[in-house]
């Protein structure tokens, strides 16, 4: 009899309307929502790691940019989809974490959202206009403090990554700094090339090519090591501001509700992306670091979230970082 019982659950399961929805995924594209203008580190992240999980779901993907209030808009997009797989939500450290301790949220941030996967994280790097006249960190803080006025910086909106990371550059460094918001920071970035503005704590993956290319300075990346892929910029600790150490990882998120089937097939299509020796090449080419694989994966993924939820939210509100 219970073998019975038993059986008819399982048969009964496989009929339910979550296990159609999944039997058939993805039967559609995919939407990732970016919240931040396109071309800038989130945007050009999802497009490589989108293009090869296209490969493994059989469905293209594609990439919605909804900016503002430093990517929390874009969020709340996602939360208020159905959560059938069919629209996720791409963001970093500051977009999942940070926002939560800064803006009132008309969702909870760790209790909307369906962890996926732990993307990779980058450190960030100190750039200026090719027009300051330093060649090193040293200089470029001596030059900053000689400007009575104040430098501007640019940002991806108040509370973004490069927001928060300038905060605690401007307080290390003691300069006043004028922080100017854009919808991302690939369009603060063409203006940081175009000489509009004077400096921006970037992701390196944003930065890097146009350091190489000779169109921005680079004075120290936020880390305790050199990128591999660019050794000749030093530390913070070697450039002179010891332990200034700020990365940004980046994951992958549905809303909440989303049958575990589908989450496990994203997820095991993201993972095979991270896998992916020519994918693995660009982002270490970017200064991007890939996390081991099994903090990939959304058991782990959600572990992490949490943690850094309860780890930054006191420290940030303590930091008393304004976004008006
Ligand atoms: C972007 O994609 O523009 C960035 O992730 C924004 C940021 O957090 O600084």
């Amino acid at each position: 009899m219970l073998k019975f019982v038993s059986a008819l659950a399982c048969a009964l399961a496989a009929l339910s309307p979550t296990s159609a929805l999944a039997q058939t995924y993805p039967a559609r594209p995919i939407t990732i929502v970016v919240g931040f203008a396109a071309g800038g580190p989130t945007d050009a992240i999802v497009r490589v790691l989108g293009e090869r999980m296209k490969a493994s779901l059989g469905q293209p993907i594609v990439v919605e940019n909804v900016a503002g209030a430093a990517g929390s808009v874009a969020i709340g997009r996602v939360v208020r989809s159905a959560p059938d797989g069919y629209t996720l939500s791409i963001g970093h450290w500051s977009t999942h974490v940070v926002n939560g301790a800064i803006y009132r949220l008309p969702y909870d941030l760790a209790q909307d959202l369906e962890p996926i996967a732990l993307l990779p994280s980058n450190p960030m790097i100190i750039v200026s206009k090719n027009a300051v006249p330093a060649v090193d960190l040293k200089q470029f803080i001596e030059w900053m403090k000689s400007k009575g006025e104040g430098v501007t910086a640019g940002t991806a909106g108040a509370g973004s990554g490069t927001h928060i990371s300038g905060v605690y550059f401007q307080r290390a460094v003691g300069a006043p700094v004028h922080f100017v918001p854009y919808r991302g920071t690939g369009p603060a970035l063409a203006d940081l090339i175009a000489g509009q503005i004077d400096m921006i704590v970037d992701q390196a993956s944003n930065a890097l090519p146009h350091v190489r290319s000779g169109t921005i300075r680079a004075y120290a990346v936020t880390a305790k090591t050199r990128m591999p892929s660019a050794p000749d910029i030093p530390t913070v600790d070697e450039a002179g501001l010891p332990g200034l150490h700020m990365s940004v990882w980046y994951g992958l998120w549905g809303p909440k509700g989303m049958p575990k089937e589908i989450v496990a097939r994203i997820s095991a299509a993201a993972m095979e992306a991270l896998a992916d020796p020519a994918v693995r090449q660009r982002f270490v080419d970017l200064g991007l670091e890939i996390p081991p694989r099994e903090q990939q994966t959304p058991q782990a993924f959600a572990v992490y979230h949490k943690a850094e939820i309860d780890k930054w939210w006191p420290i940030i509100k303590a930091a008393n970082i304004k976004v008006d």
